[in-house]
């Protein structure tokens, strides 16, 4: 049976990543007045909020225990991710079949969910310090849910590619795009040397340069995959960018341990955390939908642009 042993080089790096951290505490002022009462992280692309896509992305790539660092006003997150009895007995009595298992599938389970309270917003690499004591000394993924990554149509979602580049090269990953010059400033921007046609070895990386301090113009998306070392790293940081206690430094810091990559990513991101980019996003992914796609399609053409 020669396929066995492949199936199990593919299970052992599927499990290679066990942990996630969400950092979800941020106040989302940039989509207010929508976010006044809800999480951003919870607002819907077509059908899904932004924090179920990440969570699915992290599920895809072997990742088990999810550990979201919230805020205040996150409740929803946690409801949303929890049971919801009423609503499951109650589409069971009606035989909506179809819908309880839209329901039932939120969380499936062998996925475990954390809550830990991110108490001060003091920044991005402060909000992974706070899942340090939950991922203890072990890899783990980062996922920013603004990010809305979408993988190649028939390919593997982002984070499993980077599971994948984990795998081969045991060391932290980043996932990099190339970003307009104009634009280095909202990004952490990396350079390196190529080693492969999607990889670099990182040996700078800093956090939202001006343009003609960027090194260069590859700017690292939502995704990371980083080694316990980091933790460390970044609680000797001191404030960074905008006085907060940025992952980017932490990650610079680790630079002079380990090795550190950036991964191009093949896939599509959505910048959620912009009116823009979730606009454009809800509307590419309703044309991608098996059910929307087609009368969506027809509804744009109609449209007198
Ligand atoms: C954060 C990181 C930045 C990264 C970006 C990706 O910035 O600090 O390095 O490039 O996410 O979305 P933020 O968008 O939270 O300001």
């Amino acid at each position: 049976m020669p396929e066995w042993p492949l199936i199990v080089i593919i299970l052992c790096k599927q499990m290679l990543i066990k942990k996630a951290i969400f950092p979800v505490a941020g106040l989302g002022t940039r989509f207010l007045p929508a976010t006044k009462a809800q999480p951003k992280e919870m607002l819907p692309v077509v059908d899904k909020p932004l924090i179920q896509y990440a969570v699915e992305e992290a599920y895809a790539a072997g990742v088990r225990e999810m550990i979201f660092v919230t805020g205040r006003h996150k409740r929803a997150i946690e409801d949303h991710f929890d049971m919801t009895y009423e609503l499951e007995v109650s589409l069971e009595q009606s035989g909506k079949r179809e819908l309880l298992e839209v329901v039932r599938s939120v969380k499936p389970d062998d996925m475990e969910c954390i809550y830990v309270r991110q108490a001060q917003a003091l920044g991005l690499g402060h909000a992974v310090l706070c899942g340090q004591r939950l991922v203890g000394d072990e890899p783990f993924a980062v996922l920013l849910a603004d990010d809305l990554m979408i993988g190649p149509s028939g390919g593997q979602p982002v984070l499993a590619q980077m599971v994948e580049q984990y795998a081969e090269w045991r060391a932290s990953i980043l996932a990099v795009q190339e970003v307009p010059a104009e634009q280095t400033r909202r990004y952490g921007i990396v350079a390196g040397t190529a080693v492969a046609e999607r990889l670099v070895d990182v040996s700078q990386i800093v956090e939202k340069p001006a343009p003609e301090q960027a090194p260069s113009r590859l700017g690292v998306a939502g995704r990371y995959i980083l080694t316990p070392g980091v933790f460390h790293e970044i609680a000797s940081q001191p404030r960074g960018v905008g006085g907060e206690i940025q992952l980017t430094d932490g990650i610079a810091s680790l630079l002079r341990r380990e090795k550190v990559f950036a991964y191009r990513y093949a896939g599509r991101r959505y910048d959620c955390g912009s009116k823009e980019g979730f606009l454009q996003a809800n509307v590419e992914l309703a044309l991608a939908h098996p059910e929307l796609g087609a009368g969506f399609r027809a509804f744009l053409q109609s449209l007198p642009l």
